[in-house]
C-alpha cells in the first residue's frame, strides 16, 4: 500500500453510476478493502457483475499447506538450506515449496519453468516475492507489471493475477504475510508521503500499467480463477474474462521495488540490521542488504558483530556477492538463526574485515518475532554440518 493511483476510466465520484460508452448499461463497481473498511482500499470498475462467477469447486491446483516436520533431532541450532535444490519445473501457482512458517508468515521457495495458465488469488495474505533469478510480467486486475532479477513483487491479498515468465532460470522466494504487509510507518510523514530520509522515494516503485482489459475485446485467455483461503484451494470458471476491469483507483495494487533502489545507511560503527528495513509485516520485518561502503571509524569492525537476538528468528537469503562473514555459503543459500542462539561472523572473518571499506553483498533478511517451524522440505534442503562451522577448529 503505497500512494494513490488511478488508471483507465472511473466516475467523478465513488459509488455513482459509470455508464458504458456504448450505451449498453453500466460498469460495475467493486471495492477491495483492508482492515474491514478502515484500511487501504481500491475501487475497480468491471464490465460484468463480479458476483456472476460460475460454480465453485475444489481445485487440484495450488501448493501444499505448511506443516511442521517432526524431526528426530529437536535441537535448536543454526541451520542452512540450499534453495538451489528445490525441484525445478511447473507453474508458479503450483510449484511453491513451503519451508518455514509461523502464524504471521510463510516462507516458500519456487523454481517455476512455465507461465500460469490460470488466474489465482491469495486470500490468506499479501505476497512479497523476491525474484533472485529470472524475469517476466505480472498480469492482474490492476494491469501489467514487469519484473526482473533483483525485484521485490508485492501482490496484495485477494488480487486476481497470474505470472508470465520470460526466458528461463527463475528462482523466487515468497514471503506470505498472513496478516498485513506495509511500508514501515516511520518512513512516512503525517500526510502519508515517504519522508525525505526514508530509504526509498515514491519514484523508486514501479506501478501497474493498466487497466488490463480492453472493453472492445471479448473474453480471451483463461477464465478460471483459483482461490486460496486457509490454505485450501477452490476454483471457479467465470462466464467472462476475469480481468474485465476498465478502470481503477486507490492505494492497494501490486507494485515492484528493485532491491538496488534501496538506499543503504552506514554509520561510524556497524549499524544493526534493522537499519536495512525495507518492508514490515505483522510479526516480522524484511531487510535488504545491498552493496555499500562500510563503517568509517578508524578502528571499526565492519563485519556484523557477533550477537544473540533473543526475541527474533533471523532468516537470510544470500543472493550474490562475497559473503565475507560466512563460509560455505553461496548464492541461493538461506540461513536460519533461531532466537537465543548466538551467531555472527565465521571464525577469522571478524578479524579479516578490519580495515575493509565496502561490501558487495546482496541478500534479503527476515526477522520474525515468533519462532519459525521447519517443514519436511526445509529438512530436505538442509546442510546439516552448518551449525558446527563456527567451531574454531573448523577454520
Ligand atoms: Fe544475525
Amino acid at each position: 500500500m503505497l500512494d494513490y493511483q488511478r488508471r483507465g476510466i472511473v466516475p467523478e465520484k465513488h459509488h455513482i453510476v459509470l455508464d458504458r460508452p456504448d450505451g449498453r448499461g453500466v460498469y460495475y463497481e467493486e471495492c477491495i478493502t483492508r482492515r474491514g473498511f478502515d484500511g487501504a482500499y481500491a475501487i475497480l470498475y468491471h464490465a460484468f457483475p463480479t458476483t456472476d462467477d460460475g460454480a465453485v469447486r475444489k481445485s487440484a491446483r495450488g501448493w501444499a499447506a505448511p506443516v511442521a516436520a517432526v524431526a528426530e533431532d529437536q535441537t535448536v541450532r543454526r541451520r542452512l538450506f540450499d534453495s538451489n535444490k528445490v525441484p525445478t519445473g511447473g507453474q508458479f501457482v503450483d510449484c511453491r515449496v513451503p519451508v518455514l512458517f509461523n502464524p504471521d508468515l510463510v516462507v516458500l521457495l519456487a523454481k517455476p519453468t512455465a507461465s500460469d495458465d490460470v488466474y489465482s488469488s491469495n486470500g490468506d495474505g499479501d505476497e512479497l516475492v523476491y525474484v533472485y533469478s529470472g524475469k517476466g510480467r505480472l498480469e492482474s486486475s490492476f494491469g501489467w507489471l514487469s519484473f526482473d532479477e533483483g525485484d521485490y513483487v508485492w501482490v496484495p491479498k485477494g488480487v486476481i493475477h497470474r505470472w508470465h515468465l520470460e526466458g528461463s532460470g527463475h528462482q523466487f522466494m515468497v514471503m506470505e504475510a498472513r496478516k498485513e504487509l506495509r511500508i514501515p510507518t516511520q518512513f512516512r510523514n503525517p500526510t502519508g508521503q515517504l519522508k525525505m530520509d526514508a530509504p526509498y522515494c515514491h519514484r523508486d516503485f514501479i506501478r501497474p500499467e493498466g487497466a488490463a482489459w480492453d472493453p472492445s475485446m471479448g473474453p480471451s485467455g483463461p477464465q478460471t480463477v483459483v482461490y486460496k483461503v486457509r490454505d485450501r484451494f477452490s476454483e471457479r470458471t467465470m462466464p467472462h474474462h476475469p480481468l474485465d476491469i476498465v478502470g481503477w483507483d486507490g492505494t492497494m495494487y501490486p507494485i515492484v521495488f528493485p532491491i538496488l533502489r534501496f538506499q543503504p545507511r552506514i554509520g561510524q560503527v556497524h549499524l544493526p540490521p534493522t537499519a536495512h528495513m525495507t518492508f514490515a509485516g505483522e510479526g516480522f520485518i524484511v531487510c535488504s542488504f545491498v552493496p555499500r561502503v562500510t563503517d568509517f571509524h578508524e578502528k571499526a569492525v565492519p563485519c556484523p558483530y557477533p550477537h544473540t537476538a533473543v526475541d527474533c528468528d533471523e532468516v537470510i537469503l544470500y543472493v550474490r556477492g562475497n559473503f565475507t562473514s560466512r563460509k560455505g555459503v553461496g548464492p541461493g543459500c538461506m540461513s536460519l538463526h533461531p532466537m537465543g542462539v548466538p551467531h555472527g561472523p565465521h571464525p577469522g572473518a571478524y578479524e579479516r574485515s578490519i580495515g575493509t571499506n565496502r561490501t558487495d553483498e546482496l541478500a534479503v533478511m527476515l526477522d520474525t518475532f515468533l519462532p519459525l517451524d521447519l517443514t519436511a522440505n526445509a529438512i530436505a534442503l538442509e546442510t546439516p554440518e552448518y551449525h558446527d562451522t563456527w567451531k574454531i577448529a573448523a577454520r
